[in-house]
């Protein structure tokens, strides 16, 4: 049998032991309003891509196997774990991270929310969290807690701050719904 990494015991035979690294991938992407256009290897991971490549550290990284939901982002309008894509499989999306959701000086209702209920410890499961509820959001404006409960069932926060967390998303629900239409 041949081993691609040995050459064959030809000495001046001619033979050729070659490996040719595949070429890194252009990719453009917009990430929240930006557009991005890199190279990058074919085998980045979208989180990595975002955190190392645009330096958008937002996005954290816990699992890296789509249990814990903390890399959570919205990928064409819908949200997504960013550890169980690549980033090449991006290539001419729309992303949103949590940096597009608000500033320090104007956080978002739901950022806002979050600090109200004090719906945070460490903060680490924190991004994907807001991610995955602000796609819960968007998606079903009226969701009940159950709902609320059942659409964040996909992120563990390790602190085990649920209740305080469903009671954010439940404010920002309830303030939608006050707003003269
Ligand atoms: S890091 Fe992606 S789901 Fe845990
Ligand atoms: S606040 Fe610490 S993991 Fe959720």
């Amino acid at each position: 049998m041949h081993d691609q990494h040995s050459p064959d015991q030809a000495g001046d035979t001619g033979a050729i032991d070659e490996i040719d690294d595949i070429d890194d991938i252009k990719i453009s992407v917009v990430v929240n309003g930006v557009r991005y256009v890199r190279r990058v290897e074919p085998r980045m991971l979208l989180a990595d891509f975002l955190r190392h490549t645009l330096c958008l550290t937002g996005t954290h990284v816990g699992c890296e196997h789509g249990v814990c939901g903390a890399c959570t982002i919205i990928v064409d309008g819908s949200s997504a774990r960013s550890c169980l894509m690549l980033a090449v499989q991006a290539d001419g999306c729309e992303l949103r991270t949590v940096e597009g959701l608000g500033s320090m000086d104007k956080l978002s209702p739901l950022q806002q929310a979050f600090q109200d209920c004090h719906a945070l410890q460490c903060g680490f499961c924190t991004p994907g969290m807001l991610m995955t509820c602000t796609d819960m959001l968007e998606k079903y404006p009226l969701a009940n807690d159950e709902e609320i409960r059942e659409g964040l069932s996909g992120n563990i926060c390790r602190c085990t701050g649920y209740v305080n967390i469903v009671e954010a998303v439940r404010r920002v629900r309830d303030a939608s719904q006050e707003k003269p239409q």
